[in-house]
């Protein structure tokens, strides 16, 4: 049976009037992906106002790895109800945090004594772990990369790469942060070929250290270990380790930032495992709270404890409904063996956009780890001139057809897979069903309106 089902063209009559109370109402800032309004949500599935019902390829930008509505989630949400929902963990404090704190030093990479904080946000998380670096090193200097994308507070604004619409307009930016390339084989900083580079670009921060900023005034180097936003860019198997043993022997703190790579999208708990590194310091969020707002930095103890009692902290961070989600998200996320899914999923898409590849010149890359699987869209194989508006068209094309589908890239030209990882088989493949019949037919316009005969 299809999972998608619509009963009026996208967006319906109800959606639409919420569009556009939404407009009088929210910042414009706050952009609108799509137009469609949520009455429910259930697995990969969400049905809208109208009774449309869509297959999920987003997943809230990778929030529902354990699916919407997890029905463990969904019970351990229902118990906590009943009994307190907020007292702030600083005051009087309770199990559910100290519980996944424990799981969490466990579940992390590194056989050593770590520590968590609990935040609720992706950005929040980033400050903090920052802070928390600089607080240790008693060091200024960060270093992130181009394509990064860390949030939208000052500092984490800061750290990310994208200027439309991150950035601009939002100057000044904070101080002390410092960009390097990252491995974007696809498009080198330094128009060099891997594996000839010996992938320079992570030798490049010893460089960087003479040229641009002393290692000893750096006190964190933040990285994700797959990018996000940039366009689910996965480096070669050396740039993490190469990056990772600069900053052991200049005793740089190295962040990663799992907040889009974490739990089980890359066919592991966290992206590093796949590398083989052990970050200092881990920041997670998204996934983690099985889709309520939550964040955690995890690490290394005497990291994690060299700032004072009232140092860290917030009212809300950790809160327990929250900190309930998590833990019944990482059972579900070990019980149904979700990291292994991820792998069968991203085996799947790269047989079948393998096969796109081939027949449309629009496909320029496709790569990826385990779920985290992306096709970069480019107007000429050639020049790899980024298809921006063909990617918008086929996002557009899959939501009328029922398939919710994001894109990424600082080119905006990468179409990114986020479903849940619970998605059934069927549902995999009508939605990507849709996604190849959307790359078909905006090839086949585009290619009339230029007069290329296909
Ligand atoms: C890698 C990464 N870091 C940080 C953030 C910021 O998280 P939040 O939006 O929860 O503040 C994001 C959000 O997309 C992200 O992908």
């Amino acid at each position: 049976m299809s999972a998608i089902r619509l009963r009026t063209s996208i967006p319906g009559p109800r959606s639409q009037e919420w569009v556009n109370r939404r407009t009088n109402a929210v910042a414009r800032g706050v952009s609108q992906i799509t137009p469609v309004f949520v009455e429910r949500a259930e697995g990969a599935v969400i049905e809208d106002v109208d009774g449309n019902r869509f297959i999920d390829f987003a997943g809230g930008i990778g929030c529902l790895n354990a699916g919407h509505c997890a029905p463990d989630v969904i019970a351990a949400l229902r118990r906590q109800l009943e009994r307190f929902l907020h007292t702030c963990f600083m005051v009087t404090p309770y199990e559910s945090y100290v519980k996944l704190a424990e799981r969490l030093n466990a579940l992390t990479p590194g056989d050593f004594p770590k520590k968590t904080i609990l935040l609720n946000s992706g950005a929040e998380a980033v400050e903090n772990a920052v802070k928390i670096a600089r607080a240790y090193t008693r060091r200024p200097a960060v270093i992130c990369f181009e394509d990064a994308f860390h949030g939208r507070t000052l500092l984490t604004m800061s750290l990310t790469s994208k200027t439309h619409p991150y950035k601009a307009g939002f100057e000044p930016f904070a101080s002390d942060v410092y960009r390097i390339p990252y491995a974007y084989c696809y498009r080198c900083s330094y128009g060099l070929t891997y594996p000839s580079c010996a992938v320079h670009c992570g030798h490049h921060l010893e460089d960087t250290f003479t040229r641009v900023v002393a290692a000893e005034s750096v006190a964190a180097v933040i990285i994700e270990p797959v990018l996000g936003e940039g366009g689910f860019v996965t480096p070669p198997p050396e740039f993490l380790s190469t990056i990772h043993e600069i900053c052991r022997r200049h005793g740089i703190v190295f962040i990663a930032d799992e907040v889009q790579s974490g739990f089980g999208r890359t066919g592991k708990l966290f992206a590093c495992e796949n590398f083989g590194i052990v970050p200092d310091l881990l920041v997670t969020a998204k996934s983690l709270g099985g889709g309520l707002p939550l964040a955690a930095v995890t690490g290394r103890s005497e990291i994690m404890d060299h700032t004072g009692p009232g140092s860290l902290g917030g009212t809300f961070g950790g809160n327990p409904l929250a900190c309930e989600a998590a833990l019944a998200m990482l059972d579900v996320m070990e019980r149904d063996k979700l990291p292994d899914r991820a792998v069968r999923i991203g085996e799947r898409f790269h047989a079948r956009a393998r096969a796109l590849q081939e027949r449309w010149p629009l496909v320029g890359e496709i790569r990826g780890l385990g779920a985290m699987q992306a096709m970069e869209l480019v107007r000429s194989r050639e020049t790899r001139e980024p298809a921006a508006e063909e990617t918008t068209e086929i996002a557009r094309y899959c939501l009328e057809r029922g398939l919710i589908l994001i894109s990424a890239g600082s080119y905006s030209n990468v179409i990114r897979l986020l479903m849940p990882l619970v998605i059934t088989d069927e549902q995999f493949n009508e939605g990507l069903d849709v996604l190849e019949s959307a790359i078909e037919s905006v090839t086949t316009s585009s290619q009339e309106r230029e007069g290329v005969v296909a």
